[in-house]
């Protein structure tokens, strides 16, 4: 059954069901709030925290923050556009991402997402973190350098594929993504190239091997239109494209 509650985003009318997220309500709106861990097929995780937003004088994670009727949500200020782009830049120096050499560049929503923001240096200090790059397995390369620890894989591979391949461990600065497998490497697990967990990788990561760079640039995903249209990783395999552009604000 349809709703008639309504709330609003930078004033403009969103309806929601019972039970909606901020997030939920928005992209059935069409309309775009930055995200990397959320993907409309999981239940959110909220740790990237890029969906802040502003409410009632707070800021909170629109993925997991409940939709109330008739609240004002600023989802576009200078204030939480800066926000955002500190904890983009924040996660750009915690890892080693370094997109002119890497095979998801222009289809990668970290980078998608950074543009958005309009982020043009990292600003804070490299960790330059020593990290690994796993190519054991046949069909599947993961380069650690390049994970946001946005837990997507941990639940693809274990509530879609059934197979618990992934998982964080450690806290804080010092967590990481370990491989469920007898010696630790991928080629150890079960994991298969047609698993939801290698699609969902929302960064370059998690990539199937022998296809790199198979898109020339100009017509890779986010070349042409912003992350705010074209949607997601996720959306886009589900076929869910935003309708809305709101990148020139
Ligand atoms: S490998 Fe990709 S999907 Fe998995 S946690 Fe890292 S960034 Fe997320
Ligand atoms: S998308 Fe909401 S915390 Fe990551």
């Amino acid at each position: 059954m349809i709703s008639d509650k309504t709330f609003r985003i930078d004033g403009k009318k969103i309806p929601f069901q019972d039970g909606d997220t901020i997030m939920d309500a928005a992209l059935r709106a069409g309309e775009y709030i930055p995200h990397l861990c959320h993907n409309p097929e999981f239940k959110p995780n909220g740790s990237c925290r890029v969906c802040v937003i502003e409410t009632n004088g707070r800021h909170v994670s629109a993925c997991n923050q409940p939709a109330i009727e008739n609240m004002e949500v600023d989802n576009s200020s200078d204030a939480i556009m800066n926000l955002r782009r500190s904890l983009l830049q924040m996660l750009f120096v915690e890892g080693n991402h370094v997109c002119p050499a890497c095979e998801k560049s222009g289809a990668c929503q970290l980078q998608a997402v950074a543009y958005y923001t309009r982020m043009l240096s990292p600003h804070f200090t490299h960790f330059f973190p020593c990290r690994d790059v796993d190519a054991t397995h046949p069909e599947i390369a993961i380069d650690f350098n390049r994970c946001i620890l946005c837990k997507l894989c941990v639940r693809a591979s274990r509530d879609v594929d059934k197979k618990n391949v992934f998982f964080i461990s450690g806290r804080g600065i010092n967590s990481r993504l370990v491989i469920n497998s007898p010696s630790g490497k991928l080629g150890d697990s079960d994991v298969a190239v047609t698993d939801k967990a290698v699609a969902v990788c929302p960064v370059g990561a998690i990539l199937p091997k022998h296809k790199g760079y198979e898109k020339p640039i100009g017509e890779r995903m986010y070349d042409n239109k912003p992350i705010s249209i074209v949607g997601d990783v996720a959306a886009v395999f589900s076929s869910k494209i935003y309708s809305k552009d709101v990148s020139t604000k």
